[in-house]
Formats: structure tokens, C-alpha cells, sequence
């Protein structure tokens, strides 16, 4: 996994770019961290219940209609939750449990687990945070494989569980990744070999965030993570169950929240399954909103190829336009996306968008 780190090492950050607020400490919303608000959308930022109660649509991944539904959530709308998705309720109470005992600590041992300037694990803000002028309502904790490195410095006698959890979760959500990903395949009527899938899996890329939004004064005035699309093919979020805050744009909609739903798991697709179904599931764009009576904790699980590898509309969705240039994009190592998204956000699509 050093590999994809090193996607990141040519975009060092400035410290301030990395080091969160101490939240505990301050008792209103400092000018840093104060969006303008836009008439837009102010009033019904927090719940956006315009009459029409649209959800997100929950997928029984044991149903026989599984692969159909799935397919067709990426199509309409890029994101959906599953059920039945077989990671055990317990290991998620633990991950999140081992969550709130890493976000609870003083800053100053938060700060013993702190990103390098260079570095794409450890404790921080989000890395999306330069293209914006204003901070956001959020911490969080990246980490790509094992944690022991930034959780010895942490807990110095009691990293053990951490780890062990962190690595539970990794080795599971991997396993689920996969199973949604041929899913994918199988609706859109590829096969693993058009796609070079045991290339694919065998060194995916893949990191585990853990996200903390503390409890806001004003969440009018704050963000708690900016409007943006995931980088890689897949998310899947995890979401402390009583605590909404996530929304996802949609086109004649607007700002939709998905509201947490008992032992469901989000999935959205990211670019790179943007990019390999030719613009047929959306990157959809999502942000989240903090709150005044909860701190709110997610897990994100990333999966992306390997970052040699090359990243392009799969050839037989191409082909049956019968046309030669029905390709939407070029094609890209995940590598050199990675870095052309670290460095213009969301420009990094129309990059490689063919005109
Ligand atoms: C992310 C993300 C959403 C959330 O980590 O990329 O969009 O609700 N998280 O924490
Ligand atoms: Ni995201």
C-alpha cells in the first residue's frame, strides 16, 4: 500500500492543512471556520424535506433481484445502501467503539498520530481542505493497512485492539468491495476478463478513514465536510446511527440527505467507476453538514485498482455505439489520478475528459 502514499508525496501539505482545531475548546465558530451562506439553500440546509420524502435506495444483498437493483442504484443515482451485506453488527459497534476512543482524546494525543506533511495516513483534516478558503467541521483518521505506526505513538501499551479491529474491518470491507464490484460487472455485462479483474484485486489500492464531525455551535455558519466526489471506484460508509449529516446532490433535486439506516452500509461509486463505465453511473457529489446536539463519527472504506494501473472506459461499453470515439474519457494510471485529483480537485474529471 506504500505505493499509493507515494501518489500523494509530490503534493506536501503546509501544517496548517493538517492539524484539526482543538473543538473541545472553542464555544463558538471562529472565523476560519465560517462558510457564507448562500439564500439558496440556507433555511433548509439541515433537512431539505421538501414534500417529497426521497430516499436512498436500500439494497437486501440476499435477494435474488440484488444485481439488477444494484445496477440500476449506479445508474439513476450513484449510490445506495445494502443489507444483508455479512459484516458481523459486532465488528461495527467495535470499529466504532475503537473510533470514539482515538477522537476522544485530548488534541495533544491526537496529535502524536498527526499526517506528515507528505503522508497519506495518520490523524488530520480532511485533504481536500487547501481548495477551500475556510475550514471544515471535521477531523479524521486515514489509514492504509495496518495503523500500528501512528496508534504505538497514541497508545504506546494499548494499540494492540486498535490494530486488530482496524484490520478486521480492512480485511472484511475488501471482501465486500469485491462482491458489489462483480455485481457491478455482471449488470453492466462485462466480464472479469474484459476488465482484467485478478490484476485488478490482486494489490488494490484501498484505505480506511475514520470521520469525526464534534458537535457544532452554528451549523448554519459551518461545513462539516465540502461538496466533492470520492476518488476511487467504491465508497462504503459506514454511519453512526443516529446521527445524519451526509447529502448527495441530485440533478433537479438538489441536496438530499441520507439518512442513516440501521446495520446498512452506504455505497457510492467514485471517479474511477465513473470513469470506466463512460459516464454511465454518476461520481456523485456529496457533502456533509455537522450538528448541534450530536458528534457525529463515520468509517469509509475506499477501494480502488492498483496504481500502475490504467484507468479508461471498458472497451465493450465503448464499442456498442459502434463508433471509435464514443470513449468519454482517456485513459489514466490510478496513480497519476490520484495526483491530478490532489492537486485540482474536482477539475481533475475535465482533465481527462475527451471534448
Ligand atoms: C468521505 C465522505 C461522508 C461522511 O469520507 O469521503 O464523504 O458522512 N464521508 O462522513
Ligand atoms: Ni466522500
Amino acid at each position: 500500500m506504500a505505493t499509493l502514499s507515494g501518489a500523494y508525496t509530490e503534493t506536501p501539505l503546509h501544517l496548517q492543512y493538517i492539524i484539526p482545531i482543538d473543538f473541545d475548546s472553542v464555544e463558538e465558530v471562529p472565523q476560519s471556520h465560517s462558510w457564507p451562506q448562500s439564500d439558496d439553500e440556507s433555511p433548509r440546509r439541515m433537512f431539505n424535506l421538501d414534500g417529497d420524502h426521497f430516499s436512498i435506495p436500500a439494497i437486501d444483498l440476499d435477494s435474488p433481484d440484488a444485481i439488477e437493483m444494484a445496477g440500476h442504484a449506479c445508474k439513476i443515482m450513484g449510490i445506495f445502501q445494502v443489507t444483508n451485506h455479512g459484516i458481523p453488527s459486532s465488528l461495527l459497534r467495535e470499529v466504532e467503539s475503537q473510533a470514539w476512543r482515538f477522537f476522544t482524546l485530548p488534541a495533544r494525543a491526537k496529535v502524536k498520530a498527526l499526517r506528515s506533511p507528505s503522508g497519506a495516513t495518520g490523524y488530520g483534516i480532511a485533504r481536500i481542505a487547501p481548495f477551500f478558503n475556510k475550514f471544515m467541521w471535521h477531523e479524521g483518521f486515514t489509514m492504509m493497512g495496518s495503523p500500528l505506526e501512528h496508534a504505538r505513538e497514541v497508545w504506546p501499551h494499548g494499540y494492540r485492539k486498535f490494530c486488530e479491529v482496524m484490520e478486521d474491518y480492512q480485511d472484511k470491507m475488501k471482501a465486500l468491495s469485491e462482491r458489489l464490484l462483480a455485481m457491478i460487472l455482471k449488470y453492466l455485462g462485462i466480464s472479469e476478463h474484459d476488465v482484467d479483474w485478478p490484476r485488478l484485486r490482486s494489490n488494490a489500492c484501498t484505505a480506511l478513514q475514520l470521520n469525526s464531525y464534534p458537535r457544532c455551535p452554528d451549523p448554519r455558519q459551518a461545513m462539516g465536510l465540502a461538496p466533492h466526489t470520492d476518488t476511487f471506484l467504491l465508497t462504503i460508509l459506514h454511519q453512526n446511527h443516529s446521527a445524519h449529516g451526509l447529502q448527495v446532490h441530485m440533478e433537479g433535486r438538489g441536496w438530499v440527505p441520507v439518512f442513516p439506516m440501521n446495520g446498512a452500509l452506504v455505497v457510492n461509486v467514485g471517479d474511477m467507476l465513473h470513469i470506466m463505465s463512460n459516464a454511465m453511473f454518476p461520481s456523485v457529489v456529496h457533502r456533509v453538514i455537522p450538528s448541534e446536539n450530536t458528534h457525529r463519527l463515520t468509517v469509509g472504506y475506499f477501494y480502488g485498482p492498483p496504481t500502475d494501473f490504467h484507468v479508461g472506459p471498458i472497451h465493450e461499453l465503448t464499442q456498442a455505439s459502434g463508433r471509435e470515439d464514443a470513449a468519454r474519457f482517456r485513459s489514466i494510471t490510478v496513480k497519476d489520478y490520484v495526483q491530478m485529483k490532489a492537486e485540482n480537485l474536482e477539475k481533475a474529471l475535465s482533465m481527462i475528459r475527451i471534448k
